[in-house]
């Protein structure tokens, strides 16, 4: 196990009727607050409602933007700093999916910067600090509720890009399994598939002596295939909602990684997917899992492998490790579909027009290679995604 240091400083207010923390909460970092949204779901479920009473009951005066996209675009983070700025706004609280608060976080880091915010996602400019936010979660997927990570679409550019920075971790984030009873039936599988990704990327490393991180790892994963199922069909399963909310923080909020080096393979190759051709996260996610995780099948990788499907499928230990391999990526992709989820590129939407340059940006945005568990370079990315055609 290498060397970490453990810090973990989102405050969580976890469970049914959390939300009453909120004025509070708010009030141990700011006063004036930019209240940020998506597309209009929260306005349709009553969340909106609730937390406008809040803030007014609690006499803290706020703005808002809403229309936040799904791979949230950088207009919307330079106009949420001009709002901060006019209005000499100290806190941000983002209510939404990964797409509102990672566009909240930038906009926090952005707000201290004078340059375009742009700068600080490709690394131009470093970002030296951040306002203060709060999130406010719902729905389980990018556990960006928990981590300093943000991830922002140019559409201009054909760019989406990951940027971290420890002043952009929110200060607290509620999470209430009831506010993702709305999740559509394809959101929530993306969630699922998004949250199992995670710490695929996570558990995929070869021989680093993190025995405890890959037993929370396979705990994670199990609980995943577990309940992703019953809440697809049971939305308002209260278990599997809240299972799945939980899941969806530790994946990434560090638990599973200190102590390992992981550096991600899918998740470089997906952005690409969701930059050119703006698809839904978790499902370009799930589709390139078992081809990326049958091209890196070999003898070295191999116990690996054999750990995940002894340990998370249940497969019998004494058959053939080839064969205990093949199965449990054939396990994983059956998951995937018994999910609901479209498992070619094609059912999204992509064809072979992009892969080539979708593999060099992918390799050109990590620096030459892709992931470490086996390293990726060009022609490998390129490969994966014409098996996942
Ligand atoms: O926009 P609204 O109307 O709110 O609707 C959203 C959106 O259409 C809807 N939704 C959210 N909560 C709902 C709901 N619908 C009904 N009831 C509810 N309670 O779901 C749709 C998707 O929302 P979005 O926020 O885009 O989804 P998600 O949470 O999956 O976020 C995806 C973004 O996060 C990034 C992804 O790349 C993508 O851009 N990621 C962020 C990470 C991080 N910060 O650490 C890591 C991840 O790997 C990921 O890359
Ligand atoms: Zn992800």
């Amino acid at each position: 196990m290498l060397n970490f240091n453990y810090s973990i400083p989102t405050k969580i207010f976890f469970g049914k009727g959390q939300i009453e923390v909120l004025g509070n909460q708010i009030k141990n970092y700011g006063s004036k607050v930019l209240l940020t949204y998506g597309g209009g779901s929260i306005k349709k479920n009553g969340i909106y409602n609730r937390v406008i009473e809040i803030l007014k009951d609690n006499d803290i005066p706020f703005w808002e933007l809403g229309g936040i996209d799904p791979n949230p675009r950088i207009d919307s983070i330079r106009e949420g700093i001009k709002i901060c700025r006019e209005n000499d706004i100290d806190f941000i609280l983002p209510v939404g999916g990964g797409s509102t608060i990672d566009c909240s976080k930038v906009m926090a880091a952005g707000f201290y910067y004078e340059g375009d915010p742009w700068d600080l996602v490709i690394r131009k400019s470093k970002i030296e600090k951040s306002l203060p936010i709060g999130a406010v979660l719902t729905l389980a997927a990018t556990g960006s509720e928990m981590d300093a990570g943000a991830v922002i679409t140019n559409l201009e550019t054909k760019q989406k890009l990951g940027v971290s920075h420890p002043s952009m971790a929110p200060k607290f984030s509620i999470l209430d399994p009831t506010y993702t009873f709305t999740v559509p039936k394809n959101q929530t599988a993306a969630g699922v598939a998004d949250i199992m990704s995670h710490t695929f990327e996570n558990y995929f490393t070869l021989e680093d002596g993190a025995y405890l991180q890959n037993r929370l790892a396979e705990a994670v994963l199990k609980t995943c295939i577990y309940y992703g199922k019953i809440a697809i069909d049971e939305p308002e399963n209260y278990e599997a909602r809240a299972n799945i909310m939980w899941a969806s923080s530790l994946a990434i909020n560090g638990l599973l990684s200190y102590g390992k080096e992981t550096i991600w393979s899918v998740h470089a190759m997906e952005h690409e997917l969701s930059a050119y051709y703006d698809i839904t996260h978790g499902i370009g996610l799930a589709i390139l899992t078992p081809p990326w995780m049958e091209y890196v099948l070999d003898d070295t990788r191999l116990d690996k492998f054999v750990e995940y499907g002894v340990n998370v499928w249940g497969i019998d230990s004494d058959k053939d490790k080839y064969t205990i391999a093949k199965e449990s990526i054939d396990k994983t992709k059956e998951f995937f579909i018994s999910l609901g989820i479209p498992m070619t590129l094609r059912e999204v939407g992509i064809g072979e027009e992009n892969l080539e340059n979708m593999a060099k940006a992918a390799i050109e945005h990590k620096d030459g290679v892709v992931g470490n568990f086996k390293p990726l370079y060009c022609e490998d990315v390129l490969a994966i995604y014409r098996r996942a055609l």
